[in-house]
C-alpha cells in the first residue's frame, strides 16, 4: 500500500453528516489500526457518541486536559503509546478533540514514522471553525505557544455539533471569538450578522461559513507568506497575553486572549491611523460586552513582557513586530511594522488594560 502519510493536499470537511458516512470514510482508508486521541474530557462526553455511532475497532489514547499538557512530555507520551500499541505507517490516528488534541495529536501523528494519516474531529467551538482548519500543527515549549510544529493536512475534517452540547460556556465564547476574527477579516456582512442582537443565524451555518472563510484565506496562502497573516489580526498582541498568563501559571483561554488582542490592535491601528474612531469603538463595545467582565491587570513591567513575548514570536523577523491590523470590519491590512515603544504606549494608554 502506498504511504498517503506527508503531503500538503486538499480535505474534505463534513459537517453533521450521517455518522454511517464516518465509517464509510475509514473503512476507505484501509488502515491497519486505528488510535483516537482524546483528553480527559472527550473521552468522558465525546467518545461514548462515537462508539456508539460507529463500528470501527481502535485503541484509544488519553491525556489529561488543558493547554498545560500541550507539551513535548505530553507529545513523548502519545508517541510512546503509538509505538507500544504497534501503531505503523498504515495506521490511522483520529483527533478526537479540541484545538490541544487536534494541534498536538495532529503533530504526534506527522512527525511518528515521517507521518501516519489523521483524522481531526473538533469537539469545541475553536476547533471545528478554526484549529482543525488549514493544516496548522504544534505544540507549545519553553512558555512560547506553538513553537514546535509542522503543517500537515489530515484526510478529512468531521464536525458534528451535537458535540457542542457538553462544552462549557467559557469554551464556547472562547470559540466565538474567532468567528468574529473570522467576520472582521474578511466578510463585512458576517460581522453585520453577529452584531445584530435579532439575527437568526444558527451555529451549523455559522461553522460553514467561517470554515469557508478560514479556508478561502488558507488556500490562497497555504505556508503563510502573505495572505494568510490576516488570520493572525489579534493574535499578535493575543499570544503575548496568552504567554504571559501561561508562563506566570494564570489561565487565559485562548479565545479570551485573542478578543483582547483584537480589541488592543484595534486601538493600535486607531493610533497608526488605519482604523477609524468609530469603528474601532463599535467593535470593541462588541467584544468587550462579551469578553471583558472587568480591566485585565497588568503592571507597567507585566506590559514590557507581554511586548518582549511578542519580539520573541517566530511570526516576526527584524526584531520589528509586524501586526494585521483592521483598516475597516470586512478589511485587514498585513505586515504592518510596528515599533515596540508605539505598542508599550498604546497598551498603557488603554482602558482595557489597568496597573
Ligand atoms: N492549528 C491552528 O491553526 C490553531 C488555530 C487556533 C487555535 N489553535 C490552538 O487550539 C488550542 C485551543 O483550542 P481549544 O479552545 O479547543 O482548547 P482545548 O482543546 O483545550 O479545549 C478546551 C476545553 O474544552 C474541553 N472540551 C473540548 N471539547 C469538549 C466537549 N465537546 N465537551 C466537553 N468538553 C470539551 C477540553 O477538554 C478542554 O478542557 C490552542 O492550543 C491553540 O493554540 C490552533
Ligand atoms: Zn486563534
Amino acid at each position: 500500500m502506498v504511504n498517503k502519510g506527508i503531503r500538503m493536499k486538499e480535505y474534505p470537511i463534513y459537517i453533521d453528516r450521517p455518522w454511517q458516512e464516518f465509517d464509510t470514510i475509514v473503512r476507505s482508508l484501509e488502515s491497519d489500526k486505528i488510535f483516537i486521541i482524546t483528553d480527559s474530557n472527550t473521552r468522558l462526553h465525546c467518545l461514548p457518541i462515537l462508539v456508539e455511532n460507529v463500528s470501527i475497532q481502535f485503541e484509544s489514547i488519553s491525556i489529561p486536559a488543558g493547554e498545560d499538557y500541550k507539551s513535548l512530555n505530553t507529545t513523548t507520551d502519545i508517541w510512546s503509546s503509538l509505538l507500544d500499541k504497534g501503531c505503523t505507517r498504515q495506521s490511522l490516528v483520529i483527533n478526537l478533540g479540541g484545538g490541544v488534541i487536534g494541534d498536538m495529536g495532529g503533530f504526534s501523528a506527522a512527525t511518528y514514522m515521517r507521518g501516519v494519516r489523521f483524522i481531526q474531529m473538533p469537539t469545541s467551538l475553536l476547533s471545528m471553525v478554526d484549529a482543525s482548519i488549514g493544516g496548522k500543527l504544534g505544540i507549545d515549549f519553553k512558555g512560547i505557544k506553538n513553537i514546535l510544529g509542522s503543517f500537515n493536512n489530515p484526510e478529512c475534517v468531521w464536525i458534528n455539533t451535537t458535540f457542542l452540547d457538553t462544552l462549557p460556556e467559557e469554551q464556547y465564547n472562547s470559540g466565538f471569538a474567532e468567528i468574529i476574527k473570522h467576520s472582521l477579516i474578511s466578510e463585512s456582512n458576517l460581522w453585520n450578522q453577529i452584531n445584530d442582537d435579532s439575527s437568526t443565524i444558527g451555529i451549523g451555518e455559522l461553522i460553514e461559513r467561517n470554515i469557508a472563510i478560514k479556508q478561502d484565506i488558507v488556500k490562497q496562502d497555504p505556508k503563510e507568506a502573505g495572505i494568510r497573516k490576516v488570520l493572525n489580526y489579534g493574535h499578535t498582541i493575543g499570544h503575548g497575553l496568552e504567554s504571559y498568563f501561561l508562563s506566570n501559571s494564570r489561565s487565559l483561554l485562548h479565545g479570551y486572549a485573542v478578543a483582547y488582542g483584537m480589541m488592543l490592535e484595534n486601538e493600535l491601528s486607531v493610533a497608526l491611523g488605519h482604523l477609524s474612531n468609530k469603528d474601532c469603538n463599535t467593535i470593541n463595545a462588541f467584544i468587550a460586552a462579551r469578553y471583558l467582565e472587568s480591566p485585565l491587570k497588568l503592571s507597567k513591567d507585566a506590559i514590557n513582557e507581554v511586548v518582549s513575548i511578542m519580539r520573541s514570536d517566530k511570526k516576526n523577523t527584524d526584531d520589528v513586530i509586524r501586526c494585521s491590523l483592521l483598516e475597516s470590519p470586512g478589511k485587514c491590512l498585513y505586515n504592518i511594522a510596528v515599533k515596540e515603544a508605539t505598542i508599550i504606549e498604546v497598551m498603557t494608554a488603554s482602558e482595557i488594560i489597568t496597573a
